[in-house]
């Protein structure tokens, strides 16, 4: 399964199977967030038991305390981090849905009942619930691409493809505020629109328009 298969089949998931992830793919992920960790300055942390991180009854009732194992996406503290963690837990995610998994991000969880590390500087952002899911999940909702890039016609297939890959990310309560443009000189502008999570939202999108970007100009070369 390749990237764009990926954001392609990969929908939230908020019920687990009672089945433990393999050795061989808790490997392939540890292996992915060793490297966005350094890339990123991160501390994403992949914790096989998920303890009680989703113990409070609203993230119960959404299903999510059957999740077996989370990823802690912790960094170093600074106005950037929630962006960095969104742009990078996403590949990790989209590992995950290569690997069979299913995962969904939760910013509704414990905050003193996650088993991460939090060293001094540093902070917790928001989880995410990673298992094999009772189903594959759905296709929901989403906004147009003209309604998230000003002036959409006559841009290159490339930003068309990556704005189509980018309206196939999660986003909080399925926001989608964001919108992405494209200068004269041929830089892509992101930009949020405010509201819960939004910062991690953008990172989370902009991972996913670059997979569409790079898709498109590997075929065109
Ligand atoms: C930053 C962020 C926070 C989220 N928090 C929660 C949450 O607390 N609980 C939940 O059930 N889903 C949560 N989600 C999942 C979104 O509801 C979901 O991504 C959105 O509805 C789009 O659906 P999809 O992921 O299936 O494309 C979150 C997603 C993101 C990106």
């Amino acid at each position: 399964m390749d990237m764009i298969q990926a954001i392609r089949e990969r929908h939230s998931v908020r019920n687990y199977a009672d089945k433990k992830i393999e050795s061989e793919k808790t490997e392939a992920l540890m292996a992915k967030i060793h490297e966005v960790n350094e890339e990123g300055n991160l501390h994403l942390q992949f914790l096989e038991d998920a303890g009680k991180t989703f113990s409070r009854l609203l993230s119960k009732a959404m299903g999510l305390g059957t999740a077996p194992s989370v990823i802690a996406c912790v960094g170093p503290d600074d106005e950037t981090l929630e962006e960095r963690v969104g742009y990078y837990g996403e590949q990790v995610v989209l590992l995950a849905q290569q690997l069979g998994l299913n995962t969904c991000w939760a910013g509704t969880y414990s905050k003193n009942n996650v088993p991460a590390e939090v060293a001094p500087g540093e902070r917790l952002i928001i989880v995410i619930a990673i298992g094999y899911g009772k189903t594959q999940g759905s296709p929901r909702k989403s906004k147009t691409p003209e309604q998230v890039v000003p002036e959409i016609d006559g841009k290159p297939e490339w930003f068309r493809f990556g704005v189509e890959m980018a309206l196939l990310a999660p986003t909080a309560i399925n926001q989608q505020r964001f919108q992405i443009g494209l200068s004269e000189d041929g830089t892509v502008t992101f930009t949020d629109k405010g509201g819960v999570f939004s910062k991690v939202d953008l990172g989370i999108v902009r991972c996913h328009f670059e997979a569409g970007a790079a898709y498109i100009r590997a075929l065109e070369k």
